[in-house]
């Protein structure tokens, strides 16, 4: 179970990443060229939204059945070295607040009255929601950096 979860965890980040760095990029070239917002932009918003959600949804899971999230919480309280609290901690929650700056880009994107600032809400959430992530993605364990 735990293996499973993981593993899914682990590759899903690569889409999730992707589909995040599309939406940014594309929306930033959206704010600066002036261009009307498609039902293409929607879709790669909407996409990038909803992938971070599964992931976050995942991400829950793997935190309650993984030792080395909820279960070392319990075990150590908060005395936990660096690596132990980026995997605990630090991830976890900057990941949950990186998908609310996410989810509240998408909902303001939607009652903007100008494609313009409805590309600059994407861009300003959603970038500040990937840098989030990418400040606390536990690089090293993912790539079995050691
Ligand atoms: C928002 C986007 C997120 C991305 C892109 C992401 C990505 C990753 C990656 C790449 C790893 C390393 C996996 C490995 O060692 O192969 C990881 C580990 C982990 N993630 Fe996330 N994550 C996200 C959100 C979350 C959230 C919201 C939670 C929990 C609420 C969470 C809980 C965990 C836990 C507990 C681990 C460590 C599991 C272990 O090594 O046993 N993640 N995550």
């Amino acid at each position: 179970m735990y293996d499973a979860i993981k593993t899914l965890h682990s590759y899903f980040a690569y889409f999730v990443l992707l589909m995040l760095i599309v939406a940014v990029v594309n929306a930033i070239i959206g704010f600066t060229t002036n261009k009307k917002f498609t039902a293409k932009d929607l879709r790669i918003s909407l996409f990038a939204l909803i992938f971070t959600h599964l992931q976050l949804v995942v991400g829950i899971i793997l935190y309650f059945v993984s030792l080395k999230g909820f279960t070392m919480i319990q075990q150590n309280g908060m005395k936990l070295d660096s690596a132990s609290r980026l995997l605990a901690l630090e991830h976890p929650l900057v990941g949950i607040l990186a998908i609310i700056f996410i989810t509240i880009g998408w909902s303001k994107h939607k009652k903007q009255e100008t494609a313009k600032r409805a590309y600059g809400k994407i861009a300003l959430f959603y970038g500040i929601g990937l840098l989030l992530i990418l400040s606390r993605l536990p690089w090293k364990d993912w790539w079995n950096l050691y």
